[in-house]
């Protein structure tokens, strides 16, 4: 097999020898840069004479992860990019600017024929992130004792300080008023380093890939309340729901099992009514226990009964891939904080100067979960045969490929058309 960084490049492009002679003709130490990057494992134990075995490992380790941080990063610029691309637009793709997409007006609109490469791009940071869920235990063949002898020589340095962390956290969607407190203050450690605090600025004030999908879902066709009212639909089928399951609570014989059920569908009732009341709903938003949009709530939630119609299998597929990131960052803060634990204990401070283990734990809760709603849309679900069925109309939109998932839909069928149901 020939290798495409030295000779194989000629022949893959079929271009003679003299062609390539006025390349870069890197071999692949030079093209890959391993000068640098295979230089850069500096001992703090050996420079202090006192070589730790394990420090190699524990750098490398974090290394590996920044390299990984630094691979998500790009693909999620080029997913948030793509989400915001408008149907017409040339997409400059070497660019990913998302701050210029956005700020020149463009209408938030999603080329359907990208869905494809959005999926696969988010799928592709979700087997890195497992990747990095794993790689936590290589680390943890390092024992307490062997940290411990080199420990010392790290301080003031943390990854609280790792730049590509934050970034990501807000580039997703983490929203400063969700962070812990102690967290909050997380920007002076950046003080010394004013693009690095330019860059969180940036990653803070552009549409996260939360925004973007929020906008994304809010449009999702058959939400119209013109054409097919998906939402009209839908809360008369869950009111009948909640009617009939009323009703069988009261037929029951024992009376525990009476009380029983007519709490259960009290709460349920309460828990729809905060879906359908949009002041509700915002309260819950204000109060950090739900993140999207109503509108956007209403597209998942549509997305969801329906993802059996081939329009809406890519989107139901994007929503997974998206619970799948949030699930496992939370599982890589877990597995952290399970082997700050194990190295450090519960009660010693950081090196970051945090409280350490306490820190990091309070750091699982919810409210680092972007796409939360996702999560809790099972709540929201109903029975097979309550769905709304889709009308004649809707089904034939549903079923083919459309140019466009935008502002249009649901304006461009003529509204007298018949409908099966
Ligand atoms: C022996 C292994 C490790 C120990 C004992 C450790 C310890 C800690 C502690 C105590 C904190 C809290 C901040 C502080 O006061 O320092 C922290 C934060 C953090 N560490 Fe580690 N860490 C280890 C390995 C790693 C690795 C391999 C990574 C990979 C990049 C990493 C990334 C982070 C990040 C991103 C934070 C910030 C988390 C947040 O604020 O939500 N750590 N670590």
């Amino acid at each position: 097999m020939t290798c495409p960084i030295s000779s194989g490049i000629a022949e893959i492009h079929g271009q003679n020898e003299d062609q390539m002679m006025t390349g870069p003709r890197l071999l692949y130490g030079e093209y890959l840069r391993l000068d640098k990057i295979l230089s850069a494992q500096r001992l703090l134990s050996a420079e202090y004479s006192n070589e730790v075995h394990d420090e190699h490992l524990f750098i490398v380790t974090h290394q590996a992860y920044e390299l990984w941080f630094k691979q998500i990063i790009f693909e999620l610029d080029s997913v948030r990019a793509l989400f915001s691309f408008e149907n017409n637009a040339t997409y400059n793709e070497s660019s990913n600017d998302l701050s210029a997409n956005l700020d020149n007006g463009v209408s938030y609109v999603l080329n359907e024929s990208k869905t494809l490469e959005i999926l696969k791009r988010l799928n592709r940071i979700v087997l890195i992130l497992k990747l990095l869920v794993d790689q936590v235990t290589i680390l943890e063949t390092m024992t307490p004792l062997d940290f411990m002898a080199f420990r010392d020589y790290l301080c003031p340095a943390s990854g609280f300080q790792s730049l590509q962390f934050r970034l990501l956290e807000n580039k997703l969607g983490v929203k400063q008023e969700h962070r812990v407190k102690y967290n909050q203050s997380y920007m002076r450690v950046f003080g010394r380093d004013p693009a690095a605090i330019e860059a969180i600025k940036r990653s803070e004030e552009e549409y996260s890939l939360s925004a973007l999908v929020q906008r994304w879902l809010s449009r999702t066709p058959g939400l119209e309340t013109d054409d097919f009212d998906f939402w009209g639909k839908y809360k008369r089928s869950v009111e009948k729901m909640l009617a009939e399951q009323e009703q069988a609570a009261h037929k029951a014989s024992m009376e525990q099992a009476r009380e029983y059920l007519l709490a259960n569908v009290r709460s349920r009732q309460a828990v729809f009514e905060t879906i359908m009341n949009e002041s509700l709903h915002y309260a819950l938003v204000s109060r950090g226990e739900r993140r999207f949009s109503h509108g956007a709530l209403q597209g998942a939630i549509m997305i969801t009964l329906y993802r059996d119609e081939p329009r809406f299998s890519q989107p139901h597929q994007i929503l997974m891939a998206l619970m799948d990131i949030d699930s496992l960052i939370t599982k890589w803060r877990y597995n952290h904080v399970i082997m700050v634990q194990r190295m450090i204990g519960s009660q010693q401070l950081g090196t970051g100067g945090s409280s350490g283990y306490q820190y990091l734990k309070s750091t699982l809760s919810d409210r680092y979960k972007v796409f939360l709603d996702l999560f809790n849309l099972s709540t929201f679900l109903i029975p097979r045969h309550m769905i709304p069925p889709l009308t004649k109309q809707m089904k034939t939109k549903l079923s083919i490929a459309s140019n466009g998932w935008n502002a249009n839909d649901g304006q461009d069928n003529p509204k007298n058309s018949s409908e099966s149901s």
